[in-house]
């Protein structure tokens, strides 16, 4: 009995150089000491055959061969799974003096961020915000907004058409049609969009975006255009900043006026922005004219009303200082990425 004990502890010594993982070490235990078949236990078995007085003797060095076992186990067991430990921290290890990786985050186009300081604005005077179709027809787009025939804005060369009676709106003007024929006055809206014109250069694209503002009351006038637009630049590009009305032609509005606001780079000095003149356009307007009313089927002398329009890339590129309106459009990110609010 003395040697096949001596035998099993050299056997798991010889074992346990094999067995690389703490898995392979439990599979180990159990083949010489957990199952009741194990190795070690079955040992009892031959207890029974053993001769009577030599039996005390034996159960002893069995017991302690299953001590023995079991400690070295544990030990080993031990041993193993530290190993296994510190291979795991090591894989799984963050190196922090690695540069993070750059989280790239999106910005708003420049055109976007001038609409929606507008809309805000806007917003608080009470209006709310309409859209409209792109392509129109020739009754919303010129004839309903008192444009005769022959008016040069129709021209071919201006006017992108699609067929005989569709076109890409050439201004968002048709949303006060729009607007008139669907919505019951008195309101205050804002009909921002994107707008074609046959058009090219440093200062005009193809396609362009513009914000119409319509307000259908009793008794507008011109003053409440005025008083209205006072409060938009000054909050839009500082309280210094003054307005002025120039006269001006539209067939949709009478009187129609331009209006300028004091340059906001020079405070009206005179600069290379505004020419030296001090002044720089923001936008057309005017008093709704009389025939667009009837036109939408409203009663002229219940309803008046003002209008404007307004590029919303042209403010863009005064407001940062862009030259080229295509800057906008070919959507290079790096150009796009520098504009904030
Ligand atoms: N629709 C005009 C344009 O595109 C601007 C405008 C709008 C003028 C409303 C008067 C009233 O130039």
């Amino acid at each position: 009995m003395e040697d096949k004990i001596k035998q099993i502890k050299a056997d798991i010594e010889a074992e346990m150089v094999k067995a690389d993982s703490s898995k392979a070490l439990f599979e180990l235990r159990t083949k010489y000491l957990l199952n009741k078949a194990g190795i070690i236990p079955g040992l009892m078995k031959e207890l029974g055959k053993a001769a009577k007085e030599d039996r005390p003797k034996i159960g002893m060095l069995i017991n302690s061969l299953k001590e023995w076992a079991s400690g070295y186990f544990d030990k080993k067991d031990a041993e193993i799974k530290a190993l296994e430990l510190k291979i795991k921290n090591e894989k799984e290890a963050v190196d922090i003096t690695m540069p993070a990786k750059k989280r790239e985050q999106g910005t708003l186009h420049p055109v976007s961020i001038i609409k929606s300081q507008l809309i805000e604005i806007f917003a608080g005077m009470g209006f709310s915000v309409l859209e409209w179709p792109e392509i129109e027809n020739d009754f919303y787009n010129f004839t309903a907004l008192n444009t005769p025939k022959e008016h040069p804005a129709r021209d071919k060369q201006d006017t992108f058409y699609i067929n005989e009676d569709f076109m890409l709106r050439t201004h968002t003007s048709p949303g006060q049609i729009r607007t008139m024929t669907t919505v019951k006055p008195p309101f205050k809206v804002l009909v921002p969009g994107r707008v074609y014109r046959a058009d090219d250069d440093a200062t005009h694209s193809p396609m362009f975006n513009q914000m119409e503002g319509l307000v259908i009351d009793k008794n507008i006038t011109l003053c409440d255009l005025q008083g209205m637009l006072d409060v938009l630049v000054k909050k839009m590009f500082g309280s210094d900043t003054k307005t002025r009305f120039r006269p001006s032609f539209f067939p949709f509005t009478e009187p129609s006026v331009e209006v300028d606001v004091s340059c906001f780079e020079c405070g009206g000095k005179g600069c290379k922005l505004c020419k030296n003149t001090g002044w720089i356009e923001i936008l057309g307007g005017g008093i709704v004219n009389r025939n667009v009313i009837i036109n939408c089927g409203l009663d002229p002398d219940k309803y008046t009303g003002f209008a404007f329009g307004l590029g919303l890339d042209r403010i863009a590129m005064l407001k940062y200082g862009v030259n080229n309106i295509h800057t906008f459009f070919e959507n290079d990110v790096r150009a796009l990425k520098q504009f904030k609010d």
